[in-house]
C-alpha cells in the first residue's frame, strides 16, 4: 500500500462537500490503491463546525479501508498543513436571482487567505482545485498570494460544464453519451463560457455532421450548457452539488491520469487570444501526475472566436473589478 496523500477540503461540511468526501474516502478520486487522509476546513461559526463533526462521525461509520485519518478544523493553517491536494469549495452560492458577481467580493476576501495559507504550509507537490464561485477569478486570486508555489499548481473546474455539454450532445443526437468525445469549456465558469462544439465528434464523426443543426449549436446548445446552474437553483432552490462533486472527482481523477485530454481553467499563456493574466478554461492534456499542458492547436471559426472574445472579456472584468483586493 502507497502512504496516505493529504487532502484538505474547505467546506466541507456545505451542500458539495457532504456529496464529494465519501467518494474521495471511497477511492474514486485518487484510486483504490491510494490511502487519504482528509484535512476538512470549516468557516469559524458554530453551526458550521458542529455540522462538521457530524459529516466526521459519518466517515468513521463507512469504514473505508482507505480512510487513514480525518481532522477538522476552522483553522486554515492547521487544515492545509502538509496538504498534497487543496480543494477549494468553502464560499458563499449563488441564491435564487443572484449573479456571479454578486460573490465577486465577498468570496475574493476568502481565496486571498487561503492562497497566502496554502503557499506557506502546503506540500511541495501541492495542487489546489477551486470550485467556489466564481471560480476562475478565485482561483486566480487565491494563485496571486502564492510565491512558493507555481501558475500551474492552481486550476479551476470548468468539468461540470464539460459534463453537461456531453450529455446534451448525447440527448439532441439520440446516442449513448459515451459515443460523444472531444467536447472542451473555453473560458469562464459563468453563461458566457464556450462548450466548442466543433470540435467534438459523436460516434467517431463530426458533432455538428450527426447533429445537423448548426442554428442549435449555436443557439440553445450554447445556452442550456451556460445557464444550467441557474436552471438548476432555479428547479433546486439550491446551487448543484452531487454533479458538481462528481465533476470535482473527474477534474482531479483526471488530473492525475497521464494522457487524459480535459477541460479545466488554467492561468492562460495567451492561446486562443485570451488574455495572459487570467484563468480561462481550455482543452489541457495531463502529462504527468498534477501536470498537465494546454492544446493550443484547435482551429476556431468566426463564430467560436466571437464567443471566446466574450468570455475572455468578462474575466477580464472580473480581474479589473478585484484588482484591489490582489493588489
Ligand atoms: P454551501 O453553502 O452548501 O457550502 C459552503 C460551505 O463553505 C459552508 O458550509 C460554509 O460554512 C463554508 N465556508 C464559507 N466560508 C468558508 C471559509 N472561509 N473557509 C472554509 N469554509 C467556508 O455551498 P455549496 O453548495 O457546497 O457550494 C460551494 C461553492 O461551490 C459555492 O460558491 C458554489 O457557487 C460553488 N459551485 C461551483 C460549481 C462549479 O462548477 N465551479 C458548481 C456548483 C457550485
Ligand atoms: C453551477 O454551475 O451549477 C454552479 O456554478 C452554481 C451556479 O451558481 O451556477
Amino acid at each position: 500500500m502507497k502512504s496516505p496523500i493529504r487532502v484538505a477540503v474547505t467546506g466541507a461540511a456545505g451542500q458539495i462537500g457532504y456529496s464529494l468526501l465519501f467518494r474521495v474516502a471511497s477511492g474514486a478520486m485518487f484510486g483504490l490503491q491510494q490511502p487519504v487522509i482528509l484535512q476538512l476546513i470549516e468557516a469559524p461559526i458554530e453551526k458550521a463546525m458542529k455540522a462538521l463533526e457530524g459529516v466526521a462521525m459519518e466517515l468513521d461509520d463507512c469504514a473505508f479501508p482507505l480512510l487513514k485519518g480525518v481532522v477538522t478544523t476552522d483553522n486554515p493553517v492547521v487544515g492545509f498543513k502538509g496538504a498534497n491536494w487543496c480543494l477549494l469549495v468553502g464560499a458563499k452560492p449563488r441564491g435564487p436571482g443572484m449573479e456571479r458577481a454578486d460573490l465577486l467580493k465577498d468570496n475574493g476576501r476568502i481565496f486571498i487567505a487561503q492562497g497566502k495559507v496554502i503557499d506557506e504550509v502546503a506540500a511541495d507537490d501541492a495542487r489546489v482545485a477551486v470550485v467556489g464561485n466564481p471560480a476562475n477569478t478565485n482561483c486566480m486570486i487565491a494563485a496571486s498570494q502564492a510565491k512558493r508555489l507555481t501558475a500551474d499548481r492552481f486550476t479551476a473546474m470548468v468539468r461540470l460544464d464539460q459534463n453537461r455539454a456531453q450529455t446534451q450532445l448525447a440527448k439532441k443526437a439520440g446516442v449513448d453519451l459515451t459515443e460523444v468525445k472531444n467536447i472542451f469549456i473555453y473560458g469562464n465558469h459563468s453563461p458566457t463560457m464556450f462548450p466548442a462544439f466543433a470540435q467534438a465528434t459523436i460516434g467517431g464523426k463530426p458533432a455538428a455532421q450527426v447533429i445537423n443543426d448548426q442554428a442549435w449549436l449555436q443557439g440553445p446548445f450554447c445556452e442550456i450548457v451556460g445557464k444550467r446552474g441557474a436552471a438548476i437553483i432555479a428547479a433546486r432552490g439550491a446551487s448543484s452539488a452531487a454533479s458538481a462533486a462528481n465533476a470535482l472527482v473527474d477534474h482531479v481523477r483526471d488530473l492525475n491520469t497521464p494522457g487524459t485530454v480535459h477541460s479545466v481553467a488554467v492561468k492562460s499563456n495567451g492561446a486562443y487570444g485570451f488574455d495572459p493574466n487570467v484563468w480561462a478554461g481550455m482543452p489541457v492534456r495531463t502529462t504527468a501526475p498534477g501536470a498537465f499542458e494546454v492544446i493550443t492547436n484547435h482551429t476556431m471559426d468566426d463564430f467560436a472566436k466571437s464567443k471566446i472574445a466574450a468570455t475572455n472579456k468578462e474575466l477580464v472584468d472580473e480581474r479589473a473589478f478585484v484588482a484591489e483586493l490582489i493588489k
